[in-house]
């Protein structure tokens, strides 16, 4: 760990600091304005081939497994395909039935995590077309895989992951326009989601700007019991993982949830010392959000939005820039990465070192 810690008091908020650079860095060299495409030189997967790809599957643990949730979503929603991800090591246990047809991608920011690494070997045993999206350059998972994408975030020292969640999020999203522009995402779309992902850099510093903000409400969440996130379909994988950000970095037990699931049994947590953080981008099912909030209310539940507007039944509401619906999920985690970090440092919590915990998880 020599890396300088230039001027932050952790490596978590070094690099949460770096995302604006680092997104930056994953776009450059990739844009094709020509063809409202990208190029993505290692892929190894020509067109012929990735029109015949007809579901992909995604593979990882932990937050890469979150950033996997994001890039089946938007492999969906841009090239029109089934696209899921599923942890590696459930994967690997179940003996999954191999699919010729289906492109499976490894997501892993060492690219040493011993599960993700098992199952792309039981992959390629079985004959199947397996690509890496990964940070480390050269990591074992870069190597045993037929190709990938790089992730370009630069060094992630703090165990817990920001900036190469980010970015895995972003290069799953080239990905998904790649695949959408051989298939039948039109030039305009193709045009609006290139124009989306340049104006994400500006963005994450938009984002960062509100942290005195996000900092105080920190110090009242520091006392709560437990937290529920939840979300609907493109805030889903976002509670996921600020769920796990939090319980990672601040011991302070949180659960993330389907905000449609809640009437099925975690309303009956919801008190004053379990605050929700509620995800609801502006899109069609904010109304439903809404109605979700008027539930935890009705219970004395406090509740953070995270939202494109003011939420009025919120208590209170950290308002992110809008970007394209696609690619709103990248930016709306980005202030729930800092409310984990403040809330483990008004505990007192050893934030680059969690207990318990290990960067890389290069054992079964
Ligand atoms: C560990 C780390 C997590 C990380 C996961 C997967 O559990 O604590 O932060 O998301 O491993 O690591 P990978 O290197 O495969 O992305």
């Amino acid at each position: 760990e020599s890396y300088d810690m230039g001027g932050h008091d952790t490596y978590m908020h070094k690099e949460i600091a770096e995302q604006a650079d680092a997104v930056d860095r994953v776009l450059r060299g990739r844009i094709d304005d020509r063809f409202a495409t990208v190029h993505l030189g290692g892929l190894n997967l020509d067109a012929r081939a990735a029109r015949g790809v007809r579901r992909v599957k995604i593979l990882g643990c932990g937050s890469a497994y979150h950033a996997g949730m994001i890039g089946a979503q938007l492999i969906e929603e841009l090239a029109r395909m089934p696209a899921d991800a599923e942890p590696a090591s459930e994967f690997r246990y179940r003996n999954p039935v191999v699919d010729p047809d289906t492109l499976y991608l490894a997501v892993s920011q060492s690219g040493e995590t011993y599960d993700t690494l098992a199952a792309v070997q039981e992959l390629k045993r079985k004959g199947a077309r397996v690509l890496g999206v990964v940070n480390v350059v050269g990591s074992a998972i870069a190597r045993e895989t037929d190709g990938g994408v790089y992730v370009h975030a630069g060094p992630e020292v703090c165990v817990v992951s920001t900036k190469c969640f980010t970015n895995t999020a972003v290069a799953l999203g080239l990905l998904a326009l790649h695949l959408g522009r051989i298939r039948d995402l039109s030039v305009a779309d193709g045009k609006r989601i290139i124009a989306g992902l340049r104006r994400l850099p500006a963005q994450i510093t938009e984002v960062l700007r509100n942290e005195a903000a996000i900092e105080k409400l920190a110090a009242d969440y520091a006392s709560a019991r437990s937290m529920l996130f939840v979300g609907r379909v493109r805030g889903y994988p976002v509670a996921r993982e600020a769920s796990l950000k939090l319980k990672e970095v601040s011991y302070i037990h949180a659960e993330a949830y389907p905000a449609s699931e809640l009437k099925h049994g975690p309303l009956a947590l919801i008190e004053p010392a379990v605050p929700t953080v509620a995800i609801m981008p502006d899109d069609d099912l904010l109304d439903k959000n809404s109605a979700t909030l008027e539930e935890i209310k009705a219970r004395q539940g406090s509740i953070l939005a995270v939202a494109h507007q003011e939420q009025q039944k919120a208590d209170h509401t950290i308002v992110v820039p809008r970007n394209e619906p696609e690619l709103d999920p990248i930016l709306l985690g980005i202030p729930l990465q800092l409310l984990a970090y403040h809330t483990a440092l008004s505990l007192g919590r050893d934030i680059d070192k969690p207990r318990n915990l290990a960067k890389s998880v290069t054992v079964e």
